[in-house]
């Protein structure tokens, strides 16, 4: 690491101590910022991180819903942000005033509503219950048999995890623009040069993709797979922050990022607006912070225990 990349490394770590603060890290963040975080976990465990820390200050790296959960959890710790533009194409894809329509017009089915986490705390407001990729099955299979469930807002996530539990829902028609830009060709055509490695691909992919994966799972759960595999390479489909942590953890493997149509692996641009510059900054601002309502918070925190309750 270049001396001024080291000088910055240490400035966070001194920010942190001072701040009694923590460092949590999505798998999709860049290395160098992975190296330094106490966490790097999928969304479930860093929800569990978020709610049972000790710290004054969660400094998270990640984007905004991710940081909104932890403040759902921990409504009395700082929650800080390195850039308040990392948002997500998914969660925009569901606005809490157009769920609230949506089952306004729609009494008859008294829906139960599950919201894959990455959403904004006002649809977790709405919401009955909050599931991530790593818990999404447990969470359908543990809803009474006799209610519609309306699963929001991933139509992707929500196909495959009828296709696992064989449990209708209705779908909201929402995806990520990273995932559903691996493609049946683009996939297809790196396996047929590897033809020894495993497809290894997240649930938000297309059922075209997914249909080309020897394992679907979320980010966490991938580690696993890789290192209790016997094969000895992977082609990682999700976002390109994923193989710094799979090559970090599993040594000695070969991993492959999932190529799009374009590009040879595929970053999410929300996740790569954190830089070291900016963790610093939040740390010694105490700025952006995330802020809600406690209107919404409250009732957000009701479906966010519920999914961890029924997650341990
Ligand atoms: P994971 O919960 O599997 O980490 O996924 C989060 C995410 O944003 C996927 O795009
Ligand atoms: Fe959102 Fe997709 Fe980025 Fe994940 S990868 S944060 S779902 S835009």
């Amino acid at each position: 690491m270049p001396a001024a990349a080291t000088d910055l490394v240490e400035e966070i770590l001194d920010l942190k101590r001072q701040r009694n603060a923590v460092i949590l890290a999505h798998n999709y963040q860049s290395g160098e910022i992975q190296d330094l975080a106490d966490f790097v976990g999928d969304s479930l465990g860093l929800s569990f991180k978020a709610a049972e820390t000790q710290a004054d200050v969660i400094a998270f790296c990640g984007v905004h819903f991710m940081g909104e959960t932890a403040k759902i959890l921990s409504p009395s710790k700082t929650v800080v942000i390195p850039d308040m533009n990392a948002g997500c194409s998914l969660s925009d894809s569901c606005p809490a005033d157009k769920l609230a329509d949506f089952l306004a017009a729609h009494p008859e089915k008294n829906y139960y509503v599950i919201a894959y986490i990455n959403c904004s705390a006002g649809v977790k407001a709405i919401a009955d219950v909050i599931c991530t990729s790593g818990n999404a099955m447990k969470i359908v299979e543990s809803t009474p048999a006799d209610r519609n469930i309306l699963f929001v807002p991933d139509q992707n996530l929500g196909a495959w995890v009828m296709e696992k539990t064989g449990r209708k829902m209705d779908l909201w028609q929402g995806n990520c623009y990273v995932h559903v830009d691996f493609t049946r060709n683009s996939i297809a055509r790196i396996r047929s040069e590897h033809p020894d490695a495993k497809v290894v691909a997240h649930p938000e992919c297309t059922f075209a993709v997914r249909l080309l994966a020897d394992e679907v799972c979320s980010t966490e759960k991938m580690v696993g797979y890789c290192r209790d595999s016997t094969a000895q390479s992977f082609i990682i489909v999700t976002e390109s922050g994923m193989l710094h942590r799979l090559k970090k953890e599993v040594p000695g493997k070969t991993f492959l990022p999932g190529p799009t149509d374009l590009c040879a692996c595929n970053d999410c641009r929300y996740m790569k607006l954190n830089t070291l510059e900016k963790l610093r900054d939040c740390l010694e601002r105490l700025e952006p912070q995330i802020e809600i309502a406690e209107s919404i918070r409250s009732k957000a925190e009701r479906s966010v225990r519920r999914m961890l309750e029924l997650s341990r």
